[in-house]
C-alpha cells in the first residue's frame, strides 16, 4: 500500500463530444516524427505523420496510418511505394512544412528513388517501403509495408508529445 498522494487524474469515456479530451490522453504517449513521401498524380507528395511504428523484423514490416479526412488520403492509402523519413531534432521545419503543405518540396534536398519515390536526404533514418496490405482503422487506414531499404545516421530525434515538438533528453541531461 502506498502512502503517497496520487496525482490528480483526468478521465474520459471516448465519444463524439469528448474528442479533445481523448486526444489529450493519447498525447501523453510521446512519439517520433516522420515525413511520409510518395509519387502521386500531382507529383511528389509528402505528409508529416507520427503514427509510424515498427511491426516485424522478419519479414521487415512497418506501419503508419493516413487519416481519411486528409486531402492527401487517397494518394497515400493507394500508394504501392512510399518512403518514411524519421525527422531529426534540428529538422522541425521539415515536419512543419509537410504538415501544412503536401507539395512543399521546394528548397528540400531530395531526389527520386529507382522506384520513383521522392527521397529526402539528411533525415535521421529513412525506410523505403512497398505496401503489403491495408486495414480499416476507423477514421484512419492502417498501411502495412515491407521495408526494402533502411538508411540512417547518428543524431537525436525530433519528439512529439501533447501537441508539441521537442527534444529527447536522457534522465541526467542538464537543461
Ligand atoms: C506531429 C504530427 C503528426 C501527424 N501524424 C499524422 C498521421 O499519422 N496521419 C495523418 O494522416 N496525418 C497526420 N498529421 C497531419 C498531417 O501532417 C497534415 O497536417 C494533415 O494531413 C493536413 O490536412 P490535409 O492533408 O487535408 O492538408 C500529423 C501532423 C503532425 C503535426
Amino acid at each position: 500500500m502506498t502512502t503517497e498522494t496520487s496525482p490528480e487524474m483526468a478521465e474520459v469515456v471516448p465519444g463524439p463530444n469528448t474528442q479533445k479530451a481523448f486526444r489529450d490522453a493519447l498525447g501523453r504517449f510521446a512519439t517520433g516524427v516522420t515525413v511520409v513521401t510518395t509519387h502521386s498524380e500531382i507529383g511528389p507528395l509528402g505528409i508529416t505523420a507520427n503514427s509510424f511504428a515498427s511491426v516485424s523484423l522478419d519479414p521487415p514490416l512497418v506501419l503508419w496510418s493516413p487519416a481519411k479526412h486528409s486531402r492527401r488520403y487517397h494518394a497515400f492509402a493507394e500508394a504501392t511505394d512510399f518512403a518514411i523519413h524519421v525527422i531529426g531534432e534540428e529538422q522541425a521545419e521539415i515536419a512543419s512544412r509537410f504538415s501544412r503543405n503536401g507539395t512543399a518540396f521546394d528548397g528540400c534536398d531530395w531526389a527520386p528513388s529507382d522506384r520513383g519515390v521522392p527521397l529526402l536526404n539528411g533525415c535521421l533514418a529513412r525506410f523505403e517501403c512497398s505496401t503489403v496490405t491495408t486495414h480499416d482503422g476507423g477514421d484512419h487506414r492502417i498501411v502495412i509495408a515491407r521495408v526494402l531499404r533502411a538508411t540512417w545516421r547518428d543524431g537525436a530525434p525530433l519528439v512529439f508529445s501533447q501537441g508539441q515538438m521537442g527534444r529527447f533528453a536522457l534522465p541526467d541531461d542538464a537543461d
